[in-house]
């Protein structure tokens, strides 16, 4: 279940300077220095996700800031606005009506010469509780992670918490006069990423922030976004891998089963590495939260294997996952950074760097006896599939053998759906991004023994870019009814599979040609049936 990568990824962190960050980056990668400086890069329009969100040039890491306002979504991330790797953190911004069709905005804050802008999110202040706008004209208000750098005040690195807002809807941004907000006593260069939500029943704000090497995430509350009360320290009695980071904290609640009357609570926790695939992955736990602690349910034992733990998904590039604030319906919508912190900084696409998984709504839903988040694509990516005239296929067999689907069925960007029966077969699947030849392609199967479904990448195109970039992810799935519904976002740059209606969904990169648009089906070792099989090029 476990294909380890699990080593500890040093990053440079607060060194601004661009040659500091490429030193540090590729001595990390082991890649000579001068091969790194002289590569001229080329740009690789094949790689352009269609459906998901790529800055136009740059790089791209976390989601920041997520909101909802006057009917639009706000992305606001990690971004370098001068360079293709990880440095000078600044926000990028982006809106869209529909979650799908991004438009690229201004950058929203900058790095500057005395501190870098790390992660953090925005909420409306409805109320004006901040005296930063007024009730008519509400501010955004953004909380987010200053890192200092010498001559600031502060001790280089160190990272404390600050406060930004806008009164225009969210186009530009005025730093709070009396940042930062919350540092920790004594000050600390791990203390970051504050989600802050509007906890209803108590009536105030409620941050949720981690120190980052020390796995705990810290809950505070505020009556005004500007001053904030320590709540308690959320943590495991047995961290699983004391080498891993904790990063970017949720904590929401949900109806059970739809139940409004059953609501629990769910903390995302973001580890890096040790991830389920490997390298950095979204953990999540279910449990009670009473205003000041939240207690999970069931925590696994001490020495457990990543699969014991929940995660949000089980592919290896869906990290730094966070909800919408202020979303339509009080829906739970996630993005997720699709990408993967072992070899992040190694991906051949240019001149931009990073893609944003797509936006996903949560649910919680009670599986195999316990509570279990479920992640379907968002409703307007639906509907917007739905508007599409499908290509339809009849329900066939196939005998231990590969079968191409019609040529109608070729694409780079598509939505597959269909349903798979392994019948006698040991295996069954389908291969996506296949080439004419067959020797390329993203394998996506059941394997009926272990009960198991696999995205295997290692032959999906160009996989040599990082020794780290895993092969194949296997998640525990057992059948109902001895059928398997799967749904598959496929990209220019990706594949996400969300399996049996959400129950299960895998994420991950790949680097195909783009002429390798084909798809087949596949039984081994007996008979399939591939049915209900609609398909459609979303845009
Ligand atoms: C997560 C993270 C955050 C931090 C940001 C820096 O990927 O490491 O903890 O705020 O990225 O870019």
């Amino acid at each position: 279940m476990y294909d380890s990568q699990d080593r500890f990824f040093v990053r440079p962190r607060a060194l601004s300077s661009w040659f500091f960050t490429v030193l540090a980056v590729t001595a990390t990668a082991c890649v000579p220095l001068s091969s790194s400086l002289a590569a001229s890069p080329i740009d690789t329009p094949q790689w352009r996700s269609a459906l998901h969100y790529t800055p136009q040039r740059n790089w791209m890491n976390d989601p920041n800031g997520l909101v909802y306002y006057k009917g639009l979504y706000h992305l606001f991330y990690q971004y370098n606005p001068h360079g293709n790797f990880w440095g000078d953190m600044s926000w990028g911004h982006a809106t869209s009506r529909d979650l799908i069709h991004w438009d690229e905005q201004a950058v929203a804050m900058r790095a500057n010469p005395s501190e870098e802008v790390f992660s953090g999110s925005v909420v409306v202040d409805t109320r004006n509780t901040s005296g930063l706008g007024t009730v008519k004209t509400p501010p955004l208000v953004a909380l987010y992670t200053s890192v200092y750098n010498a001559g600031s005040g502060h001790e280089p690195g160190v990272q404390a918490q600050s406060l930004a807002y806008s009164i225009d809807d969210g186009t530009t941004w005025q730093q709070y006069a009396h940042n930062p907000v919350l540092t920790l006593n004594p000050e600390s260069s791990h203390f970051r990423d504050p989600k802050v939500s509007w906890y209803a029943p108590g009536g105030y704000w409620l941050m949720t922030a981690v120190v980052a090497d020390a796995h705990v995430v810290k809950l505070y509350r505020s009556d005004n976004l500007v001053d904030w009360t320590f709540l308690s320290d959320f943590t495991l009695p047995d961290v699983p891998h004391r080498g891993a980071l904790w990063e970017m904290p949720d904590l929401f609640a949900l109806p059970l089963d739809g139940d409004p009357a059953r609501r629990k609570w769910v903390m995302i926790v973001n580890v890096n590495p040790w991830s389920i695939a490997g390298g950095s992955g979204a953990m999540y736990f279910v449990g009670q939260f009473d205003g000041t602690h939240f207690v999970p349910d069931d925590v696994a034992p001490a020495g457990s294997d990543p699969a014991r733990y929940q995660w949000l998904d089980h592919g290896a590039d869906y990290y730094a996952a966070g909800t919408f604030s202020n979303a339509p319906a009080g829906k739970a919508v996630t993005i997720g950074w699709m990408n993967n912190w072992d070899y992040a900084s190694h991906v051949p696409t240019s001149p931009w760097k990073g893609a944003m998984a797509l936006p996903r709504e949560l649910a919680l839903k009670t599986i195999d006896g316990r509570p279990q988040l479920t992640s379907v694509p968002s409703s307007s990516y639906e509907s917007l599939v739905k508007r599409l005239p499908p290509t339809r296929i009849e329900a066939f067999e196939v005998s231990s053998a590969t079968r191409d689907l019609a040529l109608s069925a070729r694409g780079a960007v598509q939505n597959i759906e269909l349903t798979i029966r392994p019948g006698t077969a040991q295996r069954a699947g389908m291969i996506v991004r296949a080439s004419a030849s067959g020797d390329t392609g993203t394998r996506i199967f059941y394997d009926v023994r272990s009960q198991t479904l696999t995205v295997d990448r290692s032959h999906s195109g160009n996989t040599w870019f990082s020794g780290a970039f895993s092969k194949a992810h296997v998640v525990d799935l057992p059948l109902h009814d001895g059928g398997l519904h799967l749904q598959v976002v496929i990209d220019r740059n990706s594949v996400e599979v969300f399996a049996d209606h959400g129950r299960m969904a895998i994420t991950d990169l790949i680097f195909p040609a783009l002429d390798d648009d084909r798809v087949r089906v596949f039984a081994e070792g007996g008979d399939a049936t591939f049915s209900d099989i609609a398909i459609t090029s979303p845009r």
